[in-house]
């Protein structure tokens, strides 16, 4: 169909309760982070519209970088190495990092890039996450900020895909069979 999101055969999450959610986190963040300074990290390429949006709900100065990662070798997660594909361009050194990510699976990911930045002595590491398996979590990651727990079941949109596809869709929600086919 040429309506991507007729692809979808339940939709978890609309535009609105993202946004609303969005602004919730917004708010913790705000209180937690008063009178500190603020670098938020996207990581590439899922989290650019989370990235995006919960900036723009944040009524204080910040400033945004990028990390781009990827697992090693054959691009399966389960050996757990990752390597940097696009390091920070900003020295962190006593800054106040959120680490922003749109799902957090198994945690190999954010674990290993937490870790990583840790040893560049910031001020602070948090992270903030709109969705998160705990089912299939295998490593220890304990975000500050969650938008919502969900299933252990393969989601898409906003910032999420599937073969790099439907990461523009507004809304997050699960593929229907015939996509896979
Ligand atoms: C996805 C997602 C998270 C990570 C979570 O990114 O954006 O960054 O996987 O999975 P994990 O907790 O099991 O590590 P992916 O590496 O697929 O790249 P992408 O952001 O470019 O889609
Ligand atoms: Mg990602």
């Amino acid at each position: 169909s040429a309506h991507i999101e007729s692809d979808l055969v339940n939709i978890l999450f609309t535009e609105e309760e993202i946004q609303a959610k969005l602004a919730e986190m917004a708010k913790l963040i705000e209180a937690d982070y008063d009178g500190k300074d603020l670098l938020m990290v996207g990581v590439l390429r899922g989290a650019v519209m989370v990235m995006a949006d919960l900036a723009r709900c944040l009524d204080r100065h910040l400033e945004m970088d990028w990390m781009a990662v990827s697992s090693y070798g054959s691009g399966t997660k389960s050996s757990g190495v990752v390597r940097i594909l696009k390091d920070l361009d900003t020295d962190i050194t006593g800054r106040h990092v959120l680490v922003v990510d749109e799902i957090i699976d198994t945690g190999l990911t954010l674990s290993w890039l937490i870790s990583n930045l840790s040893s560049r002595n910031a001020a602070s590491v948090e992270i903030a996450t709109l969705l998160r398996k705990p089912e299939a979590l295998a490593m220890p990651v304990e975000p500050k900020y969650v938008g919502w727990d969900i299933p252990n079941e393969f989601v898409v949109g906003y910032g999420l895909d599937y073969q790099e596809r439907y990461r523009n869709l507004r809304c997050i929600g699960t593929l229907a069979p015939h996509v896979y086919s």
